[in-house]
């Protein structure tokens, strides 16, 4: 057996807890469960933050463009979609960009409000969020670096930036149920 198949069976389980728990709660329709086609534009991302947002609103949609790439890269690799190299580049970008600027939207102050689901952990504890933020801008730039040609290359450089999702989540986001 290759190492693949674990890895695989770990992006899968990453995968489904990341995305399918994530609801969003403050948005009136509901959302997509998946995307059809792998459509990433060049910079979502940057589209989606704007100067007139309340930090909570911008980490919100910034975290909102990292999850549509997610869904363009997840049921690749998943094997549900076609392998497309350049689809899966664009969705690292999505991260990377997201990477560079989240960690600044957590000031005093923001603890609460428009229903954050930002965790009191990350103003207790910076040190291991920013940490936490590391593993994932790491990991991003280790799956754009090597920029993966073939599925399984694709499994086993993004799939590692995909545990790291989780594990942010687990100890600095509050997953509010939807209602
Ligand atoms: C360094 C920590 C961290 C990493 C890494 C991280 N997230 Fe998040 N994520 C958060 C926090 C904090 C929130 C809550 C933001 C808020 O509501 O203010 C969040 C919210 C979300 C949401 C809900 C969007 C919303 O606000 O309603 C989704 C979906 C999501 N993340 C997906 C992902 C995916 C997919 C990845 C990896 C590709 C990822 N996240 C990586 C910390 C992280």
């Amino acid at each position: 057996m290759s190492p693949m198949n674990k890895s695989l069976s770990l992006v899968l389980a990453v995968f489904a807890a990341t995305l399918v728990l994530s609801g969003c709660s403050r948005e009136e329709a509901p959302e997509e469960p998946q995307v059809e086609e792998p459509q990433v534009e060049a910079s979502p991302a940057a589209d989606a933050a704007d100067d007139t947002m309340s930090p909570q609103e911008e980490r919100h949609e910034l975290m909102e463009s990292v999850k549509e790439a997610a869904q363009v890269v997840g049921p690749m690799l998943q094997g549900k979609e076609d392998f497309d190299a350049e689809a899966a580049m664009a969705a690292l970008n999505v991260w990377a960009d997201v990477g560079g600027k989240f960690g600044d939207l957590f000031p005093e102050g923001t603890e609460t409000g428009y229903d954050t689901e930002a965790a009191p952990a990350i103003w207790e504890d910076r040190e291991g969020f920013n940490a936490a933020l590391m593993k994932w801008r790491d990991a991003t730039a280790a799956a754009i670096a090597a920029g993966p040609q073939t599925l399984d290359d694709a499994r086993a450089v993004i799939g590692p930036a995909f545990d790291t999702c989780k594990n942010c989540h687990d100890d600095y986001r509050i997953e509010k149920e939807d209602e």
